[in-house]
């Protein structure tokens, strides 16, 4: 944390509208490690301090309103503060908060995911998507009986040993600090830019029990898949037996309100749930075919006369998460938000394209469902934004413009015009945004564009 890029007009701005969580940001530092609770909201010099949000709106503790697509890491489908969340939270609060038993509203959760999700014949909970691809990991080791997991360079499954390396650092397949050799060891890592690899060594090797990747592509599509990906990895891993997990914790109930895997019409034989399946609140879920979450179930391994995968988790399912799942996913199911949200994104990146195309900026528009990402041409190559498409720019290219000093320039010139937006550059829209927010997106995209190319920062095709 150095203070910040200097002879910056956008970070001086920055920093001039936010003097009230710059003062937070200096009690968090003493306190916190970067003053921060999540990798993810690093910002240099400090990142904004919330004070409330409703619907596609949040406010900063200096006052300023933002158009907000950080959208809660993606779990705010439904937009902030839905009055029946909240009316359904608070009855549940006065009903008490944690049972240390089974309760109705747990049975009602799962039901909801069986009948939303295809491959989910059986669902478990946890307190996060962390959670959920550790367990998703076990299940599949003690369902073949094998000990490897093939992932995919750049594709995130949460911050556990197993799935640290080559998730937002160590591409390389190198070992991030604190991570076990041996436990690391238990990954074969592929590049996503061809299944072919991928299906050779399923082929050739008998000691894979699981396949897991993001449906959407690395960081919910930041490096998109090839077209026959996933329907190739399905067929391999059919063909030898291997456990096939889609981490659907971004593309669950977003893609479509069935996930990526109804979207596509691929089946998995797992899934890793999190984020929107709680409604907001902190949640996570392992869901799939039945024989495989038996592995978790008592009579069904003494049946099998098997030593049963051990889940415990104080939180899991707790009654708070639940009352917000059951009312999100209820909501989901009847008004089909995430096919409005898909809308509203699909307009929104034509809007934000058509600004790139009339201030002439050599960047990239681009993204899935009801998301968007900004592709801000760091190596200033000759690219056109009416036509541009990551795939052909591979992995290096589209993940080099992740959180960089750039990316930090572009957020604080968006703020500066009230949106926020994720680092990658990006973000995630709601059912609640609309005509409105494009609209006013599109203006700042073009007010920043244009203080940044006042200060080169947007190098020449
Ligand atoms: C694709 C994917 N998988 C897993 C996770 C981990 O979920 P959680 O943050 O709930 O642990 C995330 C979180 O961003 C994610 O995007």
């Amino acid at each position: 944390m150095d203070g910040g890029p200097t002879n910056s007009t956008i970070v001086a701005d920055y920093r001039q509208r936010t003097p009230r969580s710059e003062a937070l940001f200096e009690r968090a530092r003493r306190v916190l490690p970067s003053g921060i609770t999540h990798d993810a909201r690093y910002l240099d010099p400090y990142s904004i301090h919330v004070a409330r949000a409703q619907g596609s709106r949040k406010w900063d503790v200096d006052g300023h309103e933002y158009v907000d697509y950080f959208g809660g890491h993606g779990a705010m489908l439904l937009g902030h503060s839905h009055p029946a969340v909240i009316e359904a939270v608070q009855r549940q609060m006065s009903l008490g908060t944690h049972y240390g038993s089974s309760h109705e509203l747990e049975v009602r959760w799962a039901e909801l995911v069986c009948e939303l999700i295809p491959c989910a014949e059986k669902v478990r909970f946890t307190s996060s998507g962390t959670e959920a691809s550790h367990m998703a990991l076990r299940l599949a080791r003690a369902h073949t009986g094998r000990d490897k997991a093939v992932r995919f360079i750049g594709h995130f499954h949460g911050w556990h040993d197993q799935v640290a390396a080559a998730a937002t650092s160590h591409y390389d397949g190198s070992l991030p600090p604190g991570v076990p050799q041996g436990t690391a060891d238990l990954s074969i890592l592929m590049p996503a830019d061809d299944p072919a690899p991928t299906v050779k060594l399923l082929e050739e090797r008998d000691d894979i029990a699981a396949v897991i990747f993001e449906p959407s592509g690395a960081s919910w599509g930041q490096v998109p898949l090839p077209p026959g990906f996933i329907q190739a990895l399905r067929d391999a891993t059919a063909r030898r037996g291997v456990v096939l997990i889609f981490d659907e914790v971004i593309t669950g109930f977003r893609w479509s309100s069935g996930g990526a895997q109804k979207a596509l019409g691929i089946t998995p034989d797992m899934c890793i749930l999190a984020k929107i399946v709680a409604g907001g609140l902190p949640g996570g879920a392992v869901a799939g075919k039945r024989e495989i979450l038996d592995r978790i179930d008592f009579a069904a391994s003494a049946a099998a006369k098997r030593d049963k995968v051990a889940h415990p988790g104080t939180y899991n399912a707790n009654p708070l998460s639940a009352a917000a799942a059951v009312t999100a996913l209820t909501l989901l199911r009847d008004e089909d938000l995430a096919e409005k949200a898909n809308r509203t994104a699909s307009e929104l990146r034509a809007a934000l394209r058509q600004v790139l195309v009339e201030e002439g900026v050599p960047w990239g528009l681009y993204g899935a469902s009801s998301t968007f990402l900004i592709y801000p041409n760091p190596g200033g190559e000759a690219l056109d934004p009416a036509s541009f498409d990551p795939l052909r720019l591979g992995f290096a290219k589209l993940k080099a413009q992740r959180s960089g000093p750039l990316s930090g320039k572009i957020r604080m010139g968006l703020m500066s015009h009230g949106v926020d937006i994720m680092g990658a550059p990006g973000g995630f829209v709601s059912a609640t945004h609309g005509t409105a927010e494009i609209d006013h997106t599109a203006e700042a995209l073009r007010r920043t564009v244009r203080a940044l190319r006042a200060e080169r920062e947007i190098k020449a095709a």
